[in-house]
């Protein structure tokens, strides 16, 4: 029996859903149809969880704007991972594609339309016809909100499908008994200061990435990766943390995203001479490269002098020379946003833009199937009983090394979809649950009890600063080992920093200084393993780029990084093949080459 001073109330599920972004959503609509009694916990109103934000579009070969192939979108995908994307998962993706976008179109999503009334498709980065010869329309886009009519449709699915929701609760910590078999998680009601304890067959976890552990980022506050500071206090390893994505397009100051839907549509990139650069750095593909190669470009260009403004630290974005009718119909909420953050108006003046942290590769280990791994050295495809991952919190590893434009929300969907179809092949609704372990909970009551009581000097939001700059500037687009090497000292104090701390408010009830420590905790913890990841891969692959070790390994490093941390800070190393096995015989494994756009 857990003893706790906190109102506790418990609640029995089949499937509980941490998350309701597009791949909670997704998962949480499936498990319901399939006649699971499902839970949805969220920290935020559904239709405000950061899916809202995706702009461009999502990538299907549906061939609506020129012939296409979901073979040319799976070697694409492949290409785009730099060959770290596990095969199997990516033909799972790219192969499921074109049925899930048509599942949303009927669940209401309002897709932007072609003349002839099919899915509006743009081009996108990286997104190739003919297995890389020419430029695919593949995204498919409702105008540039199509995070926002996703999530709006799910949400109205997942009501159809009367799933229940907990709305304003943070999840806490995992339970997990003692054969190591996820059996529930804890949760915190914001709003009554009640806390929760939820059993389940499945939990599933969509929670997001951690944008937020950078200075700069387009991820919305509430990016704080909750799911995986969960899973690394689990005892579980996170993977390939080192990876993560820059988008090119962030505007200047603000961090706000300006969608590559932008150069899909034919917005270009310049320099301070006015220079469309990015022919000189990728003579085919151009602005349309793959999003690690145009961050690059643009850092160069900025380093070597040839940035805009008075600091000459930033570049322009071109869009001035579209049609208004183009911009008023296929890019709106980017004109707004110009307007609002940097006051330009995209039909006169070019948009100054800045690299910017954009998507997290690296997550919780899962497979195609949706299940969290726990990957051992005798089995490095062993999976945690109980416990699935999907969308940006997941590594499954469907991007790999880099992930192209518009295959996140794609991401969400399929394995979102394929979380609801796997569980409803292992278990059935409404049957026996494994007994909750004695003590369940404990642990996240501990937790809660250590920063609720937190009485140090140091402000939450003073040390999640620190966190943020050492991050933005020792982990970047350019790294080397001594930047990494200081990166980990830095944040290993910021880490021992954590037992300073001070919060103030020692109320339950909407206490936002108590969430943002909580949250502080599960970014620390990500900042680590992603410092480590980091200081540890000696080659440069994809969004990794180390100015001392500039090539592409593939002898010795085309694998997994796995990391574990432990209570003070240790982090521990250890790695997983990637898979170069498909699935079907309807493609072959594609063979490493030069990543040349
Ligand atoms: O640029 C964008 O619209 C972002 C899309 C994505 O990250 O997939």
């Amino acid at each position: 029996m857990l003893n706790t001073s906190y109102p506790l109330t418990d609640h029995t599920y089949d499937v509980i859903v941490v998350g309701a972004g597009g791949a909670g959503l997704r998962a949480a609509v499936g498990m319901a149809e399939s006649g699971f009694r499902t839970a949805c916990i969220s920290k935020v109103f559904p239709t405000r969880s950061h899916t809202v934000a995706a702009q461009g579009g999502i990538s299907a070969a549906l061939g609506n704007m020129g012939e296409d192939d979901w073979r040319w979108h799976m070697y694409d995908t492949v290409k785009g991972s730099d060959w770290l994307g596990d095969q199997d998962a990516i033909e799972y993706l790219c192969a499921n594609a074109p049925e899930v976008v048509i599942e949303l179109e009927h669940f209401g999503v309002p897709f932007s339309r072609t003349d002839d009334g099919k899915i509006y498709q743009r081009a996108f980065g990286g997104m190739s016809t003919h297995f890389g010869k020419g430029q695919a329309k593949r995204t498919c886009a409702a105008a540039d909100r199509t995070g926002h009519a996703i999530l709006h449709a799910l949400y109205q699915q997942s009501l159809k499908h009367s799933v229940e929701f907990f709305i304003e609760y943070f999840a806490l910590d995992l339970i997990m008994d003692a054969e190591g078999v996820c059996v529930g998680v804890m949760a915190w009601c914001l709003e009554d200061g009640s806390v929760h304890r939820f059993h389940a067959h499945r939990v599933v976890l969509a929670t997001g990435g951690y944008g937020r552990a950078f200075f700069s980022c387009t991820s919305a506050h509430i990016c704080t990766g909750d799911g995986n500071g969960m899973a690394a206090r689990a005892g579980l390893p996170l993977q390939d943390m080192e990876f993560v994505q820059f988008h090119p397009t962030g505007v200047y100051g603000a961090g706000v995203l300006i969608t590559e839907g932008a150069r899909g549509e034919g917005g270009y990139l310049v320099n301070d001479g006015g220079e469309r650069f990015m022919e000189r750095y990728a003579p085919n593909a151009k602005d349309l490269a793959s999003r690690d190669i145009v961050s690059r470009a643009m850092t160069i260009e900025i380093r070597e002098g040839r940035g805009v403004g008075p600091e000459k630290d930033h570049l322009f974005l071109h869009l001035d020379h579209l049609e208004a009718q183009l911009l008023h119909e296929r890019l709106p909420g980017i004109s707004e946003s110009a307007m609002i953050f940097s006051g330009v108006d995209v039909t006169r003046e070019p948009i100054p833009v800045l690299p910017t942290v954009h998507y997290n590769m690296g997550g919780i280990p899962s497979n195609y199937r949706a299940e969290a791994l726990r990957p051992t050295p005798d089995n490095p495809d062993a999976i945690v009983p109980g416990l699935m991952a999907i969308g940006e919190c997941a590594s499954a590893s469907v991007h790999g090394a880099n992930r192209l434009g518009s295959n996140a929300l794609l991401d969400l969907i399929v394995f979102g979809k394929s979380a609801a179809i796997h569980v409803a092949q292992d278990i059935t609704p409404g049957a026996p649950i494994r007994p909750l372990p004695p003590m369940a909970g404990e642990s996240a009551i501990d937790r809660l009890d250590r920063f609720r009581y937190a009485k140090g000097s140091i402000k939450t939001s003073e040390l999640r600063l620190r966190m943020q700059r050492i991050m933005q500037t020792n982990c970047s687009v350019f790294r080397t080992g001594e930047v990494l090497n200081e990166g980990v000292k830095l944040i290993h104090e910021v880490w021992n920093d954590l037992d300073q701390l001070s919060v103030s408010d020692r109320s339950m009830i909407w206490n936002s200084d108590l969430m943002e420590t909580l949250e502080l905790h599960n970014l620390v913890q990500q900042a680590i393993i992603t410092m480590y990841a980091a200081q540890n891969r000696r080659e440069s692959r994809g969004g990794h780029y180390r100015e001392d070790y500039k090539e592409r390994d593939d002898k010795n490093w085309m694998k997994h990084t796995l990391a574990w941390i432990d209570t003070k800070g240790k982090v521990t190393i250890g790695y997983r093949p990637v898979h170069t096995h498909t699935l079907t015989n309807q493609v072959n494994y594609i063979e490493p080459q030069a990543r040349i756009y």
